[in-house]
């Protein structure tokens, strides 16, 4: 069976109902990762646990080493990555509290390190990207959200912007030029890089807000955490269900 990694956005700074066993802060080649992974169990099945925001002192999204992070979950042994993202909503029915499991994404962000390939190997690295998502993944997390009943959209395209502010109205209208259904700022370099080192890759997001101009009360990280520690039971009970998924013996056919 593959091993699972889960990274954790704004407001999941614990995976709920993670039983850790074991703790791994180590270095790597590209610096030190957000923090310490966790080694844990959650419903029985084992997994491993990231927040990149990191510890107490929380780090912005533009300063997040991301090299770093999915660097040490690959050396551990992970295969398969979820991401759980914190974002605005653009599309009608991205409103808060929904779920969306995206198929694409367009990459606004700029000055991160966003590869693994520094010349240094002598062959050029052109990974395909043409579906950032792993497809199996995405999918057993759509069939995990309709097996334990919670409401998603299972299909849509990830903006992600460079923050750490938030976007103006008028990028937002751009963004909903361009095809986006939500916004956040933290799905890339994480989404390529997972793919250079030949890891599954696909994230959940969470709508915590209405994205700029598109709602009536100003945007505060109060009413985004409100959201997501409103959310955080229907965040587990998805993990729990596509875990036990995936570790169910696949059926003879
Ligand atoms: N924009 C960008 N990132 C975000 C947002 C947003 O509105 N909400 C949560 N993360």
């Amino acid at each position: 069976m593959s091993t699972i990694g889960i990274i954790g956005g704004t407001g999941i700074e614990q995976l709920p109902g993670l039983s850790v066993v074991r703790e791994h802060a180590a270095e790597t080649l590209f610096g030190a990762p957000s923090g310490p992974v966790q080694e844990g169990l959650l419903g029985g099945q084992s997994l491993y646990f990231l927040h990149r925001h990191g510890g107490p002192r929380s780090i912005p999204p533009h300063r997040i080493n991301y090299r770093a992070n999915i660097s040490l979950l690959h050396r551990l042994g992970v295969s398969r990555v979820v991401a759980i993202n914190a974002v605005g909503g653009i599309s009608p029915d991205m409103q808060p509290g929904r779920l969306l499991i995206p198929d694409q994404l367009i990459d606004y962000t700029w000055g991160r390190e966003h590869s693994f390939d520094d010349g240094s190997s002598g062959s050029l690295q052109h990974i395909d990207f043409t579906e950032p998502y792993d497809r199996e993944l995405r999918l057993a997390l759509v069939e995990a959200a309709e097996r334990a009943g919670i409401a998603h959209e299972p299909c849509g395209t990830h903006g992600v912007t460079q923050g750490p502010r938030l976007e103006t109205a008028a990028e937002v209208r751009r963004l909903a030029r361009d095809g986006c259904d939500v916004v956040g700022m933290t799905g890339m370099p994480e989404a390529a890089l997972a793919r250079e080192l030949g890891m599954a890759y696909a994230c959940v997001c969470m709508v915590v807000n209405p994205a700029a101009g598109l709602g009536d009360l100003p945007l505060t990280l109060d009413m985004m955490r409100h959201i997501l520690e409103r959310e955080a039971g229907v965040v587990r009970t998805l993990l729990q269900t596509l875990l036990s998924n995936l570790s169910a013996p696949a059926a003879e056919g």
